[in-house]
């Protein structure tokens, strides 16, 4: 039989690959903290309407990338594909929407889109994500920018650049969706099928089209930023001016629209240099204010972000590997298995990474397999170590031994640590 492999975009996130992924998430959360947001967890499923409603019935999320399924009771459920509608239905249900606005929320987890797989780009990935819900204030768009932004430089992450656009409101955008249509309307044929398509259905994806003929067309095409009505003109200046307050610098991309429904006025995303096409960005996010209506909520207008952590952890620099276990708890006979295991215990109490090794292969075979572990110290324990309820310690890097009671085991252990370190760094 063919062993079982894992699903297709998916991966196991090994030891050295998820402790820089908690640790990037670690970073984020307290960043985000001192900005005076807090962790929510939403559940990893919601129901089909959620998505379909706040993200949008013509996006390609929902359109083509969905885990959907029917439950036992015939309930059409989702795998989140992304996390800003969950928050907000969990925002609109609970008594988070009576506490004084805004309400700063911070997250972290799996996310599922059956998108082609390749690099950076998976079927289940995790994001790190905040919205800030119950404020319209265009400096509240800034703030989460800055957060990311802090973030990113907190792991040593360079090379990127902030792209931002604002896609204007239900007042201004018609006439900017009909400049779109009358620009195209005498090109039709010259576009590819999936353009077209785009532009019958939800034009202003148009303008994140890859296609050569398109682009061609794209270069003249009008620009947002001409279209916004006073309050949204009004709002993107805002945006603008705080960023420079938080000494962030962005560029102006008139194409950058998002490929989610719910988004008016402020969007953005950052991308790094070695990122390419579709997959460049390491985050994004925008303004939101018509999303909790969507939801059958009273209105809470947001704004937020949320990046990809895979491609984050894959380009920030490599953090620091794992410790290695400090102590290799050894029985060298069966009558000694109790007080290996009491010890272990005692050091583990004692805040110390102790391996317990007590099974029946020889002390030979231990010793190796502690040398291998990388361990600083190996505690042995024979016959004679249980009649004087005493324990051999043998420091791995030179081969000096001690005999010690039980109790003076840890502090040895912290010593030779110490001195190792000092010579390190000798
Ligand atoms: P999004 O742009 O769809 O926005 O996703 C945000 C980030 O998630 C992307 O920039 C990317 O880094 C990562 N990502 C998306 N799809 C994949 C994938 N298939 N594999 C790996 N990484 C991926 C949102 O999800 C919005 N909810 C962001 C937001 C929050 N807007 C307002 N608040």
């Amino acid at each position: 039989m063919p062993p079982i492999s894992r699903p297709r975009g998916t991966e196991d996130l090994l030891p050295a690959r998820l402790a820089a992924m908690a640790g990037a998430v670690a970073a984020g959360m307290r960043i985000a903290n001192s900005f005076g947001y807090r962790e929510i967890a939403t559940p990893i499923f919601e129901s089909t309407e959620l998505f379909v409603r706040g993200v949008g019935d013509t996006t390609d999320v929902v359109r083509r990338e969905m885990y959907t399924f029917p439950d036992r009771s015939g309930r059409s459920l989702t795998l989140r594909p992304e996390n800003t509608a969950p928050v907000l239905r969990a925002f609109g249900e609970s008594s988070l929407r009576e506490l004084p606005p805004p309400v700063r929320l911070s997250y972290a987890g799996p996310m599922f889109r059956y998108d082609r797989p390749g690099r950076g780009r998976y079927r289940q990935f995790h994001q790190f994500g905040v919205e800030a819900i119950g404020d319209a204030e265009a400096e509240l768009d800034a703030e989460v920018i800055a957060v990311a932004w802090d973030w990113l430089a907190d792991l040593g992450l360079g090379g990127i650049s902030l792209q931002l656009n604002s896609i204007g409101d239900a007042q201004c955008r018609p006439a900017f969706r009909q400049a779109l249509l009358d620009h195209f309307a005498p090109h039709l044929a010259q576009l590819p099928e999936l353009d077209r398509e785009r532009l019958a259905r939800n034009p202003l994806r148009i303008l994140d089209s890859k296609d050569p003929d398109t682009e061609e067309l794209l270069a003249t095409v009008p620009r947002t930023r001409d279209f916004l009505c006073p309050e949204c003109r009004d709002a993107f200046e805002r945006v603008q001016l705080a960023l420079r307050a938080y000494r962030i610098p962005f560029q102006i991309n008139d194409r950058l629209v998002r490929g989610l429904d719910y988004y008016v006025r402020t969007t953005f995303e950052v991308w790094h240099e070695d990122l390419q096409g579709a997959q460049n960005a390491l985050f994004g996010g925008g303004r939101y204010d018509g999303l909790s209506e969507l939801l059958g909520y009273p209105a809470a207008p947001g704004v937020g972000f949320a990046a990809g952590l895979e491609r984050v952890v894959m380009l920030a620099p490599p953090p620091v590997p794992l410790a290695p276990p400090q102590v290799v708890v050894c029985s060298a006979q069966e009558t000694a298995v109790g007080l290996a295991v009491d010890l272990a215990q005692r050091l583990r109490r004692d805040g110390l990474a102790v391996i317990c090794d007590v099974g029946r292969r020889s002390l030979k075979g231990k010793m190796r397999a502690a040398e291998r572990s990388g361990a600083g110290a190996v505690a042995i324990l024979g016959e004679d170590e249980v009649k004087s309820q005493r324990v051999t310690l043998r420091r791995l890097s030179t081969g000096d031994q001690v005999a010690l009671r039980l109790a003076e085991a840890s502090g040895q252990v912290r010593e030779w640590a110490e001195a190792s370190a000092t010579e390190g760094q000798l």
